[in-house]
C-alpha cells in the first residue's frame, strides 16, 4: 500500500519503518527541515534499537520530505502522528493535527483513510470527521489507532505488538485498516476494534493505569524503608497474585518521558471539563512528583542539609535504558536540586546528552575524584559495575534510584547503599 506518515518524531519514524518493513511505501513528512535532511543522509535523530539498520533495509521503500507536492495524489492511507503536547492552560494542543487534516484534504483521493495515531482527547476524531467532511466532497474516514510501542524496544513493540486498537466508524476503513497490518499476521483476539471515542479513552486509560501501578509501588516503597518490610519480598508476594500481575511494579525514582507524564495530565484536564474529578490519577500524578523529591531528600539528608562543593557522580541521564530521551527525565531534576545547592555533577549516559551538566565519555573517567554515587537510569552497563572503583568514592556512598545493586551486598566493601523500598540497615 502507498502511506504517507505526517509527523516524524518517535511515533511516526518507528510507525514508518516497521510499515515499510511489512512491506507498504511510505512517504515520511516533517515540517523540520533539517530532521528531513539528515533522515535522507541516513542520520537519525534518535537512538532506539534496530531502528537504524531497518532504516538501510528498507531504504528503497522509505522517502523522507517536509511536504507533499500538488497533485501527488496515489495515497490508500495517511497516518497522522503528531504531537499533542499540552498547553499552559492544561488543555492539549491539536493545532499541528488540524493543519496536517488541511494537507491532507490537498493531497488525497476519494475512498483514502486517514489514521490518527497521535493522543488526543476523547471525542477529537469524530471533530476531526466533521471538520474533513466540511471541507471536501472526497469520502475520507478518520480511523483512531493509538500507538503503544515504548521507547527502547518501540520497533519490537510495533512488529510484535500485544494488541492493537482500532476505532472505526466506517466499515471500508476498518477493512484498508486491517489490510495494512495484514503481515503482522495477529489472531483475531489482538486485534481490538471499537468507536472512534473508545479508542482514544484506552489510550488514556492504559497509561494512566500503568502510571498508577508505578505510583502505587513507589509509595509502598517508602513505607517499606520506614517500617523495616523489604520491598523485594513484599514484590513478589504481591506480584504472584495473578490478579495483580508481575509487570510495571518496579518501584524507583518515578516515572519520566513523553507520554505518562503528559496523558495523566491531560486526562485530568479532559475530566475537569466534565466536571468529574480523577482523584485516583492525580494522586498518581502527585506521587511521582513526590517520589524524585523523596529521593533527592534523601541525599541532601545524608549530607545534613549541605552539600555544597560536594562532587556528585550521576549514572543516567535518559528517563529510561535504551533511549537518549530526556524529556521529564527524573534525572534532570536531580541535577537541577543539587547543583542549586551548589553541588557538583559529573554525569555519564550511554546514549543521552544534556548540555546543563558536566558529562564524561567513559565510566570509569567520573570515579576519579568523587565523593558520592547516583544511579538515576537503570542502563545494563551499570548494573556490573566494577566494587573496585565503587570503592573509589570518598565518601563511600551510594543512592540507587533503581535498586540495580540490591543484590549486590555492597556492605561488605565498606560502602554504604541508599536504595527504595529498603532501609540501610536492611541492605
Ligand atoms: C509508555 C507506555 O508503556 C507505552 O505503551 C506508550 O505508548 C508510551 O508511554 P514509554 O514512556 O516509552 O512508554 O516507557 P515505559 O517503559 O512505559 O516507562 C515509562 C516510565 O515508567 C519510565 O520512566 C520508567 O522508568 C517508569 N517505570 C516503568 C517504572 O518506574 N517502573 C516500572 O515498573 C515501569
Amino acid at each position: 500500500m502507498n502511506i504517507c506518515v505526517f509527523g516524524i518524531g518517535y511515533v511516526g519514524l518507528c510507525a514508518s519503518v516497521c510499515l515499510a518493513q511489512l512491506g507498504h511505501n511510505i512517504v515520511c513528512i516533517d515540517k523540520d527541515n533539517k530532521k528531513i535532511e539528515n533522515l535522507k543522509n541516513n542520520i537519525v535523530p534518535i537512538f532506539e534499537p534496530k531502528l537504524n539498520e531497518l532504516i538501510l533495509k528498507n531504504k528503497n521503500k522509505l522517502i523522507f520530505k517536509t511536504n507533499l507536492e500538488n497533485n501527488e495524489k496515489n495515497f490508500d492511507i495517511f497516518i497522522i502522528a503528531t504531537g499533542t503536547p499540552t498547553q499552559k492552560n492544561g488543555e492539549v494542543d491539536l493545532s499541528a493535527i488540524y493543519n496536517v487534516a488541511d494537507e491532507i484534504i490537498k493531497n488525497c483521493k476519494n475512498n483514502s483513510i486517514i489514521i490518527n495515531k497521535s493522543t488526543v482527547p476523547i471525542g477529537f476524531n469524530n471533530k476531526l470527521q466533521d471538520y474533513i467532511n466540511a471541507k471536501t466532497n472526497l469520502k475520507l474516514d478518520v480511523i483512531s489507532n493509538p500507538e503503544f510501542l515504548r521507547q527502547g524496544s518501540a520497533i519490537d513493540d510495533f512488529l510484535n505488538p500485544e494488541r492493537i486498537i482500532i476505532g472505526y466508524k466506517s466499515d471500508f476503513a476498518l477493512k484498508k485498516v486491517l489490510k495494512m497490518y495484514k503481515a503482522l499476521n495477529l489472531k483475531d483476539e489482538q486485534i481490538i476494534t471499537t468507536d472512534l471515542n473508545s479508542a482514544e479513552m484506552i489510550k488514556y486509560a492504559s497509561n494512566s493505569f500503568l502510571a498508577l501501578k508505578i505510583s502505587f509501588i513507589n509509595e509502598i516503597s517508602k513505607l517499606c524503608e520506614k517500617t523495616n518490610a523489604d520491598i523485594e519480598y513484599v514484590k513478589k508476594g504481591l506480584t504472584s497474585d495473578s490478579r495483580i500481575g508481575k509487570k510495571f511494579l518496579n518501584c524507583g525514582i518515578g516515572f519520566g518521558g513523553s507520554c505518562f507524564p503528559k496523558d495523566t495530565k491531560a486526562l485530568v484536564n479532559i475530566a475537569n471539563n466534565y466536571d468529574i474529578e480523577l482523584k485516583t490519577i492525580k494522586a498518581t500524578i502527585e506521587a511521582n512528583e513526590a517520589q524524585v523529591d523523596y529521593f533527592i531528600n534523601k541525599i541532601i539528608n545524608f549530607y545534613k542539609g549541605n552539600i555544597k562543593d560536594k562532587t556528585f557522580i550521576l549514572l543516567g541521564l535518559s528517563f529510561k535504558p535504551n533511549t537518549n530521551d530526556l524529556r521529564e527525565a527524573p534525572s534532570i531534576k536531580i541535577i537541577d536540586k543539587l547543583t542549586d545547592l551548589n553541588a557538583n555533577i559529573i554525569a555519564y549516559d550511554p546514549k543521552a546528552k544534556y548540555d546543563k551538566v558536566k558529562q564524561v565519555n567513559k565510566i570509569n573517567d567520573a570515579f576519579n575524584d568523587a565523593d558520592c554515587l547516583i544511579i538515576a537510569t537503570e542502563w545494563e552497563e551499570f548494573k556490573n559495575i566494577d566494587v573496585e572503583l565503587l570503592k573509589k568514592l570518598k565518601d563511600k556512598v551510594i543512592f540507587d534510584g533503581r535498586n540495580i545493586f540490591i543484590n549486590r551486598n555492597l556492605k561488605k566493601y565498606g560502602l554504604k547503599y541508599y536504595c527504595i523500598g529498603k532501609n540501610e540497615q536492611q541492605n
